[in-house]
């Protein structure tokens, strides 16, 4: 059986590393039917074209989407985050962000559920008198009981799969009191439910701390979306860098296909010089797997980006050095 993905490679390192992702995934046995789309910063300046129905439309009827990253310095910034990947994430209710991160050296094995629905990414507020000295700007940030609680069950389910079984809530609930009050109850209402979990808050700023100096500690940690863009960089940069830092855009209900894609951006400064470290989008192809039911294949992956000895060389050198192990 076949899979139909849909492939947007996207902007500056993102063709490069999907290329390689594509190769590791055929190297495995596993048959993909791709589709691809061009779609990102290039294209937008090329004919202004962002995210048509046609193609979401398209999309609806795909197994999963496998994308490698999109922006460019050339276009203002939110154009394309928000009218192309955010416009992904709301449409197609990709409600959980699944970032894992693994570093068995440094024995760090934790999972970050971001929520990717809501939260400061609605794009709520306006700016008023804009340019004046009287401007004002308002952004809010959305939280509903639905949406926190659907992310938080998701997050105990993983974490009774795991080994540990233990899950932390990491918020602001000193400071965002009526957002932090609405988490920090769904949390204690759903950890009802599951008596063999561990759990755990932290506040965000101590949570940075402890991702430098004790990530070790973390199992399973579930939080908003703002919290969990910013502490899935901080993830990558002490598990091994960014360059292994893979997530899945989910939709657990199965409603539309999921999405993944490398948690690093387009790196236009290292664009088209073969430097890239596609390993962050073959893990993320491997998650996709995963959530196709090739487990088998996916597990294979994962082993050959964990063996240091695949690590040296071009972008399609260490494709062709993982694609031989799997
Ligand atoms: C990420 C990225 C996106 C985000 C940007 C590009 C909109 O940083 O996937 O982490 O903020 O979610
Ligand atoms: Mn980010």
């Amino acid at each position: 059986m076949s899979h139909k993905i849909g492939v947007i490679g996207g902007d500056g390192i993102g063709p490069e590393v999907i290329a390689e992702a594509l190769k590791v995934v055929r190297a495995t046995g596993v048959s993909l039917d791709t589709v691809d789309y061009d779609l990102g910063g290039a294209r937008y300046l090329r004919d202004g074209t962002i995210l048509p129905d046609s193609v979401l439309d398209e999309w609806r009827g795909l197994d999963a989407l496998l994308l490698g990253a999109v922006g460019t310095p050339d276009v203002p910034p939110g154009v394309i985050e928000r009218g192309l990947l955010l416009k992904m994430r709301f449409d197609l209710d990709l409600y959980i962000n699944q970032r894992p991160f693994l570093d068995a050296d440094a024995g760090i094995d934790m999972v970050v559920i971001r929520e990717n629905t809501e939260g400061p990414y609605v794009g709520e507020g306006g700016a008023l008198r804009r340019g004046t000295p009287h401007e004002v700007a308002t952004q809010g940030s959305v939280n509903t009981r639905m949406g926190v609680e659907r992310c938080v069950r998701y997050a105990f389910d993983l974490a009774e799969s795991r080994s540990r079984k233990h899950l932390t809530l990491v918020h602001k609930t000193n400071v965002l009191t009526f957002a932090g009050d609405l988490w920090q109850r769904t949390f204690d209402e759903v950890a009802a439910d599951h008596a063999g979990v561990g759990t755990a808050y932290n506040h965000v700023d101590a949570a940075c701390i402890y991702f430098v100096q004790d990530p070790q500690r973390y199992d399973v940690i579930v939080t908003d979306n703002l919290f969990g863009d910013i502490l899935t960089d901080l993830g990558g940069a002490v598990s091994g860098g960014i360059g292994f830092a893979s997530s899945g855009n989910l939709n657990p209900a199965r409603t539309g296909p999921s999405m993944f894609e490398p948690v690093h951006g387009s790196a236009p400064d290292i664009a088209g010089q073969a430097k890239a470290n596609p390993t962050a989008a073959v893990l993320s192809a491997a998650m996709m797997l995963d959530f196709l039911g090739e487990a088998d294949a996916a597990a294979r992956i994962r082993k050959a980006c964990a063996d240091p000895s695949a690590q040296t060389g071009s972008t399609s050198q260490v494709g062709d050095a993982l694609a031989a192990r799997v």
